[in-house]
């Protein structure tokens, strides 16, 4: 299990200089709109992101929502130094270097966690999904955005992705999240499909 995290924070060191001009960050800025604008929609004076690399969409929440107050956590050292330099002077941001599967925060902390293109590099993904439902304050939202096993396009694409371009990376249907994400507490649960075979999964805590 820890070989993978080590995997992840070698490839996202390698990554980390480069990332925000790469083909994978502009992939990622359809997620992000229809991220900030589930986040607009609900209430949110903290705002947890996982996985949050160099930032881009913690940066885009925190000029949108001045008055929330935005944490950003990644294994990543490098991305999180990439994400200093391009948050410097704004007030209502901080970042942390952490480990989604056990969360440095009290429980209850936050309105809104967000963990986008992240969760399939978690070896223990029922321990960070029981993770994120601890740091939710009750009646906050969990926003959870990956690649997703639906249709046959979807099963064909995360083969590859899974033994050949990221090997030991794990991506599921929603069908199967779906009951991760029931098993750990988490209700109200709904995806929207996005792109081929992508989806925001947005659940709730009680
Ligand atoms: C592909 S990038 C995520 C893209 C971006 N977060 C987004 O907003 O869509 C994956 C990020 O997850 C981070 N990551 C991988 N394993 C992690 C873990 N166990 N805990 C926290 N972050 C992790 C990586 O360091 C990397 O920055």
């Amino acid at each position: 299990m820890e070989e993978l995290k080590e995997q992840s924070k070698a490839e996202f060191a390698f990554l980390s200089s480069y990332y925000d001009s790469s083909l994978v960050s502009w992939f990622f800025k359809p997620f992000y709109k229809r991220i900030a604008e589930e986040v607009q929609r609900l209430p949110r004076r903290r705002i947890l992101g996982i996985g949050c690399d160099t930032a881009t969409l913690e940066i885009l929440l925190t000029r949108s929502f001045p008055d929330s107050m935005i944490i950003g956590l990644d294994l990543s050292r490098s991305m999180l130094e990439q994400a200093r330099k391009k948050s410097a002077g704004l007030t209502n941001i901080s970042f942390i270097e952490g480990d989604a599967e056990n969360l440095p925060f009290p429980s209850e902390s936050f309105e809104v966690v967000r963990c986008s293109h992240s969760f399939h590099h978690y070896p223990n993904q029922k321990k960070a999904l029981s993770e994120m439902h601890r740091v939710l304050a009750p009646k906050g939202t969990l926003l959870l955005a990956d690649g997703l096993k639906d249709n046959f396009l979807g099963r064909c694409w995360f083969f590859l992705v899974e033994r050949i371009f990221e090997p030991g990376v794990l991506h599921f249907s929603s069908r199967a999240l779906h009951e991760k994400m029931a098993a750990t507490g988490l209700s109200n649960i709904s995806v929207k499909k996005l792109m081929f075979a992508y989806g925001i999964i947005r659940a709730h805590k009680i």
